[in-house]
């Protein structure tokens, strides 16, 4: 039997420190809701596409609980600025201009959005082939033109951010900051309000410095397409180190939403709009709404979901816990001093599942299941329910009595009766803290004199770890890796953790 708290570092470059700085332009208080094409029309967009769109929006009544922000994506900018450097538009797909689309989007009553990049031409879907109008450059005169043109909100992306020929670089060589400071101040400039979404893809830990410069930033790669459920989880392991960092007017943005597309599966969409509702990330549905399922309905217009994103506190979930292959744990507080529970079934089938409510720190609450509005009454100790493939449980805690913390022995992965062998060695990660890198691929760490009690049995672990190489792509395990931990020599278990942090785990020395 043993208690451990280790640090253990994989690779060394963290994104720890929580930005102070906030843009504070009076917008996007809450989460932005509203609608984009991408997801399901891609950059092949035309006027009457977005007509049509705008008006099955406001048929669908979703603007009533929320979606308020009509966007344009990819696909609408002209290629050649005007003789005076204005930003132009393709005058066959948007024949009558987009500031009379905009007028017509405000005429339905909703807010007006528009799309452009930090680089040298936009984002196409034709492999950088259709150089579209980049603003670098041109900040002012497009924030001008834009707001001119009615724009509320600028999603701001970061193709040929590099050079006219680097498409798509996630490694650019230098700091690409200022591409996106520059037109928040011409932004800010102008006398109307946009919220600013800085869409930066995550490639250089923008939680770090976006708060200071946009309403939302992208932590990851797009969501698709493809669409599929290892991109939600590998979007929800990237976001793990960062939920922190957003708060009013600054949020992590997890991409648009996938909610009534194909290819995943009704409890997956809830699982998605679930944790992104609760993230606090914008809600932008990306779908068809000309003939919307029931289902797409419900799940985008589930009122006590809406109100976990909407929520007037504006926090963030933060993880808890993985039950590695089996399921997460994840909770926030909100508003009225309740808290947010967000379980999310990992196993591809409709199961039993007990959620210990010691792993969101009570040992009991008033509960409510925030899917089907049950109330659930007093839960103790733990509530069992059936929880579908790939589903959530998500409750809403009140009335709730702490449970004790853990006490936890800490032990430096670094100590020199530690044994590391096969290329695991220690590193320093500043003046007080030295942690051990290469650990995996044959390197491994062995911890000895671990106070394990005197009667053996299972010991709650917990470690502390700092991993950071996050993956643009769909891998065994996107953005995270697997420790496998053995105790005096038993069978190794798997012990999954997402980008950094912290992950516990039940160890057991019989
Ligand atoms: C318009 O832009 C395209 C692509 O950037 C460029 O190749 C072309 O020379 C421009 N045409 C004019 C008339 O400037
Ligand atoms: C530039 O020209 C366009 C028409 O080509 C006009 O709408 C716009 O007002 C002009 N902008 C400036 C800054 O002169
Ligand atoms: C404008 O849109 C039309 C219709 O989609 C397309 O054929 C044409 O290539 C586009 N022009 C530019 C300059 O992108
Ligand atoms: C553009 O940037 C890429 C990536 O840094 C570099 O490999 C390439 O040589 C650059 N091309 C030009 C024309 O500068
Ligand atoms: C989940 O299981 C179903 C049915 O067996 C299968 O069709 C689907 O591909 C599985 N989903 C994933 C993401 O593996
Ligand atoms: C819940 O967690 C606590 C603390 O780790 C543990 O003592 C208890 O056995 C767990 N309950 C269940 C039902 O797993
Ligand atoms: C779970 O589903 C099974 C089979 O449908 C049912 O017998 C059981 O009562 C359900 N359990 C709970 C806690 O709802
Ligand atoms: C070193 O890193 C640790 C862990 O992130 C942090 O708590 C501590 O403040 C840092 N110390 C210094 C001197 O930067």
């Amino acid at each position: 039997m043993f208690t451990m708290r280790v640090p253990l570092s994989i690779i060394s470059t963290a994104c720890f420190i929580h930005a102070i700085l906030a843009l504070h332009n009076g917008l996007a208080v809450k989460p932005p809701m509203g609608w984009n094409p991408y997801n399901v029309f891609l950059c092949d967009t035309d006027e009457s596409q977005y007509r049509a769109a705008a008006k099955d929006l406001v048929a669908s009544a979703l603007p009533s609980v929320g979606y308020n922000y009509f966007n344009l994506d990819c696909g609408w900018q002209g290629t050649n600025r005007t003789a005076n450097g204005t930003f132009t538009w393709n005058t066959t797909r948007i024949p009558s201009g987009v500031p009379a689309l905009g007028s017509y989007v405000h005429s339905l009553g909703l807010k007006f959005g528009v799309y452009s990049d930090a680089g040298y031409y936009s984002c196409d879907f034709v492999n950088g082939a259709a150089h579209w109008l980049g603003s670098l450059g041109h900040e002012a005169a497009d924030a001008a033109a834009f707001t001119s043109w009615g724009a509320d909100y600028l999603k701001y992306d970061n193709c040929y951010s590099v050079n006219e020929t680097d498409f798509v670089d996630y490694n650019p060589p230098f700091n690409l900051e200022p591409h996106f400071t520059a037109m928040r101040d011409a932004l800010s400039r102008t006398s109307r309000p946009v919220v600013y979404s800085v869409c930066e893809w995550g490639v250089q830990d923008p939680a770090r410095w976006a708060p200071a410069v946009g309403n939302s930033w992208r932590i990851s790669n797009d969501i698709g397409p493809p669409n599929s459920w290892d991109n939600v989880l590998r979007i929800i392991n990237q976001v793990v180190p960062i939920t922190g960092f957003a708060g009013p007017g600054a949020w992590n943005d997890l991409d648009l939403l996938e909610v009534g597309n194909a290819e995943m599966t009704v409890p997956e969409q809830k699982s998605h709009f679930s944790f992104w509702a609760a993230i606090k990330s914008p809600l932008l549905i990306s779908t068809d709404l000309s003939r919307p399922s029931q289902d797409t309905l419900d799940i985008l217009g589930n009122k006590r979901i809406i109100a976990l994103n909407q929520d007037d506190l504006g926090k963030s979930i933060s993880f808890q816990r993985r039950y590695t292959n089996d399921y997460d744990v994840w909770s926030g507080p909100l508003a009225d001093g309740s808290t947010v529970a967000l379980v999310l079934n990992w196993k591809n089938q409709s199961r039993s599942l007990t959620f210990n409510l010691s792993d969101v720190g009570f040992t009991s609450a008033k509960a409510t299941d925030l899917w089907s509005g049950k109330d659930l009454g007093i839960i103790r100790n733990s509530y069992t329910t059936n929880i579908s493939a790939h589903g959530p449980l998500v409750l809403r805690l009140s009335h709730t009595t702490p449970s004790p913390a853990p006490r936890f022995t800490y032990y430096p992965a670094s100590a020199s009766k530690n044994t590391l062998s096969g290329g695991a060695s220690p590193r320093t990660a500043n003046s007080s803290v030295t942690v051990v890198g290469d650990i995996g691929n044959g390197g491994t760490l062995t911890f000895t004199g671990v106070d394990g009690g005197s009667s053996g049995g299972s010991k709650l672990v917990s470690i502390d770890y700092i991993n950071a190489d996050y993956t643009m792509r769909n891998t065994d395990c996107s953005n995270c890796r697997n420790a496998f931990v053995s105790v005096n020599g038993g069978p190794a278990q798997q012990v999954q953790m997402p980008l950094s942090g912290q992950v516990s785990f039940t160890a057991s020395s019989d």
